[in-house]
């Protein structure tokens, strides 16, 4: 049924969700892999940025109009297009609705992630894959960065015997880390706050460095910076809806659209459609999403978790140490932001940098090289891509390949933890989802 008279060998995929993210696999299927894959149709509720990126595909890539389909028609896309394989960039509160109804209809699914924001819609997922037999792919680029492989490949090697804590605190700054704060992420039902959209990544990466699935999980959450109430408190005044408002000049918390070309493009021009502002005020109303978090975790492996996520600090980056039975690793990384709003920050003028120590118990601490690598976060991203669109599989010693029960590990820690920040309570994942 699926075939391509036209191109019979290359895998037919839709992209559903036509936002900034979405840029990444759009480019990689028109060039890079275009020998082995199509892009074959573009789904979104809005028009207009189908349009723009249909005007940047064949400015930038020399490519042809790829159809695109209002989200009404997503049933009628897949079967008038022969899609193989969808790939879901929506806001992450409809992941799910896309990644089930894609793999009813016989697609495999590469989802962004987090692959869904509560518990409910987990077990739905799980459901119809058990049920439908496709294959789901959660895009977890961070595994990919050479520096978190190699940290993998050393615990995986034995290096300093059976880790039995991690001490993980990761920073996102005043201008990355405010994004957050301006658009749809900061109403926790879109994004399940911070915990799930945002850490899904970081225990995703606990998950696989240690191999092991989250037990229990205890913290506290709060809105202690972002919000009218918190700036108010402080003496401070920022009264403009959006930082595209002539009030918001000289704020560096306030992000202009109309100076990025592409920003205004997306999100600026096309926002008639569907009333998405991008560039609300973050220390106005309506943020119900926490800014500062600290949690632990057990492990069914018995190691434990210390984790703290701060989204308003002057550097972007994160520092991580293992202890293990055999010595300490430590893995320090400063990284650069990639949403200007000021310009003022310090972390987005910083030199990127990384650093990996190992102590061995009783011999003196050495540094491991990294291996260099090209594009964003952390070289994740191109290697990721290779992984997913290359036509000749490469072997996968470090398990950097993410399913369906890697998704759900990973945003069960970030569940669990919205759970313990209502009720004061520690959380039992089984109490969730029952994963094997
Ligand atoms: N892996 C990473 O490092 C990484 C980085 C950035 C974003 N992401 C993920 O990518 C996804 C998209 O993020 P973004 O920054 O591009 O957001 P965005 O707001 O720029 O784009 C989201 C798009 O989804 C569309 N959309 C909203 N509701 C829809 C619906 N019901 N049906 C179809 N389309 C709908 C919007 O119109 C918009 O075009 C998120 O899930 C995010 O977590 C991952």
């Amino acid at each position: 049924m699926k075939k391509s008279s036209a191109a019979p060998s290359r895998k037919r995929y839709a992209l559903v969700g036509t936002g900034s993210r979405s840029l990444m696999f759009s480019q990689a299927l028109l060039t890079t892999y275009r020998e082995s894959a199509v892009l074959a149709a573009l789904c979104d509720v809005n028009p207009r940025r189908m349009a723009y990126y249909n005007n940047l595909f064949r400015a930038d890539f020399g490519a042809e109009e790829v159809p695109a389909y209002a989200a009404a028609d997503f049933e009628a896309m897949v079967k008038k297009e022969k899609i193989d394989t969808v790939i879901v960039t929506t806001i992450d509160r409809t992941h799910h609705d896309y990644i089930i109804r894609a793999m009813e209809l016989g697609c495999d699914v590469i989802t962004e992630k987090p692959m869904t924001t509560d518990a409910e819609k987990c077990r739905a997922i799980l459901a119809a894959v058990e049920r439908t037999g496709r294959s789901l792919r959660v895009t977890f680029n961070y595994r990919y960065a050479p520096a978190r492989t190699k940290v993998k490949e050393l615990l995986q090697a034995g290096t300093i015997g059976e880790v039995k804590s991690v001490h993980f605190e990761w920073l996102l700054d005043t201008c990355h880390g405010a994004d957050y704060f301006r658009r749809w992420h900061r109403d926790k039902k879109n994004s399940g706050g911070l915990m799930v959209h945002k850490s899904t990544h970081h225990f995703d990466l606990v998950n696989w460095w240690l191999g092991s699935s989250p037990e229990t999980v205890f913290g506290f959450g709060n809105l202690g910076f972002y919000g009218r109430i918190n700036a108010e408190a402080r003496g401070e005044t920022h009264r403009y809806v959006r930082g595209t408002s002539p009030e918001a000049k000289g704020d560096p918390f306030a992000l202009d659209l109309s100076g990025d070309p592409n920003l205004k493009g997306l999100y600026l021009d096309a926002e008639k459609e569907d009333a998405y502002l991008r560039d609300q005020n973050v220390f106005g109303d309506g943020i119900n999403i926490e800014d500062t978090m600290n949690l632990v975790v057990r492990y069914r492996s018995g190691a434990q978790l210390s984790y703290s996520l701060t989204a308003y600090s002057p550097w972007e980056g994160y520092r991580i140490a293992f202890n293990g039975t055999k010595g300490r690793i430590e893995l320090d990384e400063l990284e650069k932001s990639y949403i200007s709003a000021g310009s003022g920050a310090i972390g987005a003028s910083a030199a990127h940098s990384q650093k990996i120590t190992v102590f061995p118990q009783w011999e003196k601490p050495r540094e491991v090289a990294i291996p260099k690598a090209e594009g964003g976060h952390g070289g994740g991203d191109l290697l990721l891509l290779d992984d997913l669109f290359a036509a000749e599989k490469k072997a996968d010693p470090f398990g950097l390949r993410a399913g369906h029960l890697d998704g759900a590990r990973s945003i069960l820690t970030g569940i669990a933890a919205n759970k313990a920040f209502e009720t004061g309570l520690p959380i039992c994942i089984n109490s969730l989802v029952t994963l094997p």
